[in-house]
Order: structure tokens, then C-alpha cells, then sequence
């Protein structure tokens, strides 16, 4: 490697990327180089950091499963996921809020009748949902499909749980000719995020909240519409005002 002056390395990085032939994924990298090397020199950053930066990325990488995706947790309490859903969706009147994914959603689950039980049928405080899925004007849409998916009476998902069914509190329903749907679930708890990998010690060296108040999980869409994924909170759930995710 040519020995550069440090000034000249981040143009010299930026400068490799000039053949690439996809515009978008130039821009990208370009964008993100120049970002990184920002902020290295910013938090005059240390070869030893350095490679417990390089460390802690690979541990993320090490506690993804096919069940288990540590990266978009990451994602989640840095703000990352939220940043990219506020830049996709609009807040125009009308549109419900868009939120994240997050690291428990189960592609699949089988669609059930207008108000059956969630999958597994989970043990619980009963709990009614009931709504209407509707367009910005207040208009019903008919046939949108609602995929359901929340924690159970111990906070956990059924991707975390080998005592619970693949689909276990999960469940796909369609609104009704009028836009309403019904679905019998039971109440969710808070839950903490998984404490057992690196995105935790990280939450934990930094002194962050780990909870997650109470919720459910909705991911909507119909045919013209543009798909909505959204959570609603439990009324009075604790740790509202400290959720370890933004
Ligand atoms: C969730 O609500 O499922 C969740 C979202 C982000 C991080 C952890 C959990
Ligand atoms: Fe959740």
C-alpha cells in the first residue's frame, strides 16, 4: 500500500469507488466512507477501540440464527431502523405512524378467521382486538391483511422460546366488507431485550434501559396501498417513557 498523508486517505478511499458501475451503491459507499473515516478521527479513535469495535461486530454476527437476528436489534437501539422508517414514510394527515420491524417478526403465519384465537392459544389475560383498517380519508379498505405477531404473558416470542410453537402468538387476519377486524389474543407483557448477547453488554456498559413497554405487533397491507408496519402499546404499560428502542 502507498504511504498517504492522513488527509489525503478518505479522498484516496472515495476515490476507488469511481469505476463502480451501480450509481446507487457508489453513492452509498462513497457517503459511508466519508462518515467513517469522520468519525474515527472525530473520537480520535485508538487501534485498541479499533479492535474492539471489529470485536463486538463480529459477536453480533456470531448470535445470528435463523431465529435469532442480533444485527437488526443493534439496528433498533441505535436509532437506525427508525431513521430509515421515518425517511420512507410520510406523516400526513391521516396515516397511522409506521414503526419498526424489529428482530422478532416470523414470516408465514397462517391467516385465521375474523375473531379467532392468536396461534397456540396462549395462556393469559384474555384480550379482545378489535379495529378498522382504513385509508387517510377515513374510508374502509376490505380485504387488507393484518399479520399479528407479540410477546406472551412472559415477554417472550416464540422465536425465543422452545417451549412455544413456531406460530405460537402470531396469526394473519383480513378486515371484514365494512374494514373491521377482530382477533382474540391475550395480553402481552413488557419484556427486556435478549440480555444474553453483545447488543445487551453494550446497552448495559453504556448504562441504557433494556425494557421494552408492552405491545403488539401489526404489519398491513392491501392491495394500491402502500404496506404499514406499526405496534400499539398497552395503556399504563411500565417503562413507557424508557423503551430501550428508538
Ligand atoms: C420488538 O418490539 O419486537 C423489538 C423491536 C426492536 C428491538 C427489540 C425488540
Ligand atoms: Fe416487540
Amino acid at each position: 500500500m502507498t504511504t498517504l498523508i492522513p488527509s489525503k486517505l478518505k479522498d484516496e478511499v472515495v476515490s476507488r469507488y469511481k469505476d463502480c458501475p451501480d450509481p446507487r451503491l457508489k453513492e452509498i459507499m462513497i457517503s459511508l466512507v466519508k462518515h467513517l473515516h469522520s468519525f474515527a478521527r472525530e473520537v480520535k479513535l485508538t487501534e485498541a477501540e479499533w479492535i474492539k469495535g471489529v470485536e463486538f461486530l463480529t459477536r453480533v454476527g456470531q448470535f445470528c440464527t435463523e431465529t435469532r437476528q442480533e444485527f437488526i436489534l443493534l439496528s433498533d437501539v441505535l436509532g437506525l431502523e427508525m431513521t430509515v422508517v421515518e425517511l420512507n414514510h410520510g406523516t400526513d394527515a391521516g396515516e397511522t405512524e409506521a414503526t419498526l420491524l424489529g428482530p422478532f417478526y416470523v414470516p408465514d403465519a397462517p391467516e385465521l378467521p375474523k375473531g379467532a384465537m392468536v396461534c397456540g392459544n396462549p395462556p393469559g389475560e384474555p384480550l379482545d382486538v378489535m379495529g378498522e383498517i382504513q385509508d387517510q380519508k377515513g374510508k374502509p379498505i376490505v380485504n387488507a391483511l393484518i399479520d399479528v405477531w407479540q410477546a406472551g404473558e412472559d415477554g417472550l416470542y416464540s422465536s425465543q422460546d422452545p417451549n412455544k410453537a413456531k406460530f405460537e402468538l402470531r396469526g394473519k387476519f383480513r378486515s371484514d366488507c365494512d374494514g373491521t377486524y377482530h382477533f382474540m389474543s391475550v395480553l402481552p407483557k413488557g419484556y427486556q431485550i435478549p440480555t444474553d448477547g453483545p447488543v445487551c453488554d453494550l446497552m448495559r456498559a453504556t448504562g441504557r434501559s433494556l425494557w421494552r413497554p408492552a405491545h403488539l405487533h401489526f404489519m398491513v397491507s392491501a392491495e394500491g396501498y402502500k404496506p404499514l408496519t406499526t405496534h400499539l402499546f398497552v395503556k399504563g404499560t411500565p417503562n413507557i417513557n424508557e423503551d430501550a428502542v428508538v
